[in-house]
């Protein structure tokens, strides 16, 4: 997978460009590292045209703050989108053998990227996204600073044909999209085929991302040796070896935990037939209301 982005401050993504900086350590480095993904960091800057290497303008209808220019985000993506070393560096990966359209023109119409703007007025970030974007071949990621980027901008490269998202990581206002990449790169390198190296850890992750058991839910608490920690015992069940006990128990304190830090999942594991019996009356011996009346709001 190829991941560009486009930035006002590429130094934070590290000092070279992602070498030393968040995308340069832990699961991502290594994938990186191995030429799972291939990381492409670009100064929005270069595609201003004027000496101070303006990129924003006051907003048409007044109001408060700067808008980013359409023609240096257009000069940006165009660039990006016709550089024709766009495909995988690891040549083994299904998405790599699939060779990038060349174009006549040098701005290709259906790019087989898909850009990612990251705002908190998108729809929000979901793990079923984060899936989706480990199965691109091509991630461009545009990093909106001051009021966001000039609305054209992603209405253009829709009508170009390319796949277009606007999306929050959360209900709050970040200074710009530098950290809602990280957290979005994040998320889909660790489900990229064989990052994890543990299918498992993913279908049991909270929301469950695999469709396993715990499609869903949050994950319940996780405890590791020793046994007895300032006088606190690690529950019996876990040290039973009944495997069918273990994730039954793992299960009910996921339901209880779920209940409690986010009701709205339970509704909707509700709403969709995810509940069983046994976990309908965990939840209500948790004080959870689960009858059909009161969990419809
Ligand atoms: N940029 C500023 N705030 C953001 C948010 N909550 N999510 C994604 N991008 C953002």
């Amino acid at each position: 997978m190829r991941v560009d982005v486009v930035t006002i401050f590429p130094d934070y993504f590290g000092p070279a460009a992602g070498v030393g900086g968040p995308l340069g350590v832990s699961l991502i480095g290594k994938a990186a590292a191995r030429g799972d993904v291939a990381f492409h960091i670009h100064d929005l800057r270069q595609w201003a045209t004027d000496v101070h290497h303006t990129v924003d303008d006051t907003p048409f209808g007044g109001g408060p703050g700067m808008v980013m220019k359409a023609d240096v985000w257009g000069a940006a993506l165009d660039a990006i989108l016709s550089d024709k070393s766009q495909s995988s560096a690891n040549p083994s990966l299904p998405w790599a053998a699939t060779p990038s359209t060349p174009s006549a023109s040098p701005v290709p119409s259906v790019t087989g990227a898909r850009l990612v703007v990251p705002t908190p007025s998108g729809v929000p970030f979901t793990q079923e996204m984060a899936l989706a974007y480990a199965g691109e071949r091509h991630l461009v990621f545009a990093c909106g600073r001051y009021e966001g980027i000039d609305a054209r901008v992603v209405e253009d490269a829709r009508a170009r044909g390319m796949a277009v998202d606007e999306v929050s990581i959360g209900d709050y206002v970040l200074a710009g999209g530098e950290a809602a990449v990280v957290v979005i790169v994040e998320a889909v390198c660790r489900l990229l085929p064989g990052v994890l190296g543990n299918e498992r850890s993913v279908s049991d992750d909270s929301f469950g991302g695999g469709g396993g058991s715990m499609h869903g839910l949050l994950e319940g608490p996780v405890y590791t040796r020793p046994r007895a920690w300032r006088g606190n015992e690690v529950p019996a069940v876990l040290l039973s070896g009944d495997h069918a006990a273990i994730a039954r128990w793992q299960r009910d304190e996921a339901l209880r935990r779920t209940a409690e830090r986010r009701p709205d999942l339970i509704r909707r594991l509700a709403a969709a037939d995810g509940l069983d019996a046994r976990d309908r009356a965990v939840l209500i011996q948790a004080g959870f209301p689960v009858d059909g009346e009161s969990m419809a709001h």
